[in-house]
């Protein structure tokens, strides 16, 4: 087998282009490379660490399905499933669970985060982390395709990786992370915080009307400096505008910061606007054509997890013989 790249995204509303650039396009891209096993989850177990009423649910899941079709990920090509159909992932979570240190999950800043928002945190938003190492151990995967924000918790697989080897003897390798150079979208109305589901008003959303897009972008927060700068530690909202520029255009940041040398901000937000809405025609196109093939969208979804769950059933017979499971 190829070594294998996983990764996985929450069905827990609209994707936004911190998504897109941040991770969805780089798996598109492993996908197509051809040099890798590529196997990718929606993550609905994840998801459930927030209340939802069960249609809404139901929902989300499949419309993330299209969404990462849309975006260019391709069931012959990859592997694509939904998370709750393959039950080995909770299976090895548990096991996992029980070598992970109370103190390293406290450490979590996503979880830290998600507590000073004010949230009551349930055990499954504590023990998240776990979770998502064993969706990556399953496979045993060589590379993690993510953001910024997730970095964190891939380290955690790997201390959990370095535990169960020496406890148990050598079963995982350590997966490493890739991200993208737009690791770190951030939010259009603040730029000191990233792009994120959480906080709606800052996020561009794919499936955002351009009228919509062209409104987000005008009103993103910006400076009081004069001219087009990139420089993310002084001018973080100018700087996300022109990372975001250059990540739809294929010019580096300094380019992009030289071509605009001589304009104010208003004009460089029209221009990106048109940029943004231009560079996602064709991924609202595609949705729109999915929209009419759910059925076929679902047998997609339940072929890609019967494959996942071969491979999962092969690890979980080898960490149940590790760890003296009769
Ligand atoms: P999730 O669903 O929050 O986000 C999906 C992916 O989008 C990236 N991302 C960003 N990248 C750049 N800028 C941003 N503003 C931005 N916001 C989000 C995230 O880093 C992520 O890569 N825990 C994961 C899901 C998960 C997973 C896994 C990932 C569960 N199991 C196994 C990899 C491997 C999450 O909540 O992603």
């Amino acid at each position: 087998m190829k070594p294998v790249i996983v990764s996985g995204i929450q069905p827990s509303g609209e994707l936004h282009i911190g998504n897109y650039l941040g991770m969805l396009r780089q798996a598109v891209e492993l996908q197509n490379s051809g040099h890798y096993t590529c196997i990718y989850s929606i993550v609905d177990y994840h998801a459930m660490t927030g209340l939802l009423p069960a249609k809404e649910r139901a929902a989300q899941t499949l419309d993330l399905a299209i969404d990462m079709l849309a975006a260019g990920i391709d069931p012959k090509k990859s592997i694509l499933f939904v998370q709750s159909h393959v039950p080995e992932h909770t299976n090895l979570a548990w096991i996992l669970g029980t070598i992970t240190s109370m103190g390293d999950l406290q450490r979590m800043t996503a979880y830290k985060e998600k507590v000073a928002e004010g949230k009551t945190p349930n055990v499954g938003l504590f023990t998240y982390p776990v979770l998502m190492a064993a969706d990556i151990l399953l496979y045993k995967a060589e590379a993690v395709p993510v953001g910024d924000d997730q970095r964190q918790h891939i380290e955690l697989a790997r201390e959990i990786v370095r535990k169960f080897n020496s406890a148990f003897g050598k079963t995982f390798k350590e997966p490493r992370t890739i991200t993208a150079k737009a690791e770190r979208i951030m939010s259009l109305d603040n730029p000191e915080k990233k792009m994120s589901k959480s906080i709606p008003s800052g996020c561009l959303f794919l499936h955002d009307s351009a009228d919509e897009m062209r409104k987000k972008v005008m009103s993103a927060t910006t400076d009081s400096f004069s001219g087009i700068g990139y420089d993310p530690e002084k001018r973080p909202g100018i700087s996300n505008l022109v990372l975001i520029y250059s990540e739809f255009t294929g010019l580096t940041p300094q380019e992009v910061v030289k071509k605009y040398a001589d304009i104010g901000y208003a004009d460089f937000k029209r221009e990106l606007a048109e940029v943004i809405i231009n560079a996602l025609a064709p991924l609202q196109k595609e949705r729109r054509a999915l929209l009419k093939k759910k059925s076929e969208i679902l047998r997609a979804l339940q072929a890609g997890a019967k494959k996942a769950q071969k491979i999962a059933t092969q690890t979980m017979e080898e960490v149940r013989a590790k760890v003296g499971l009769v």
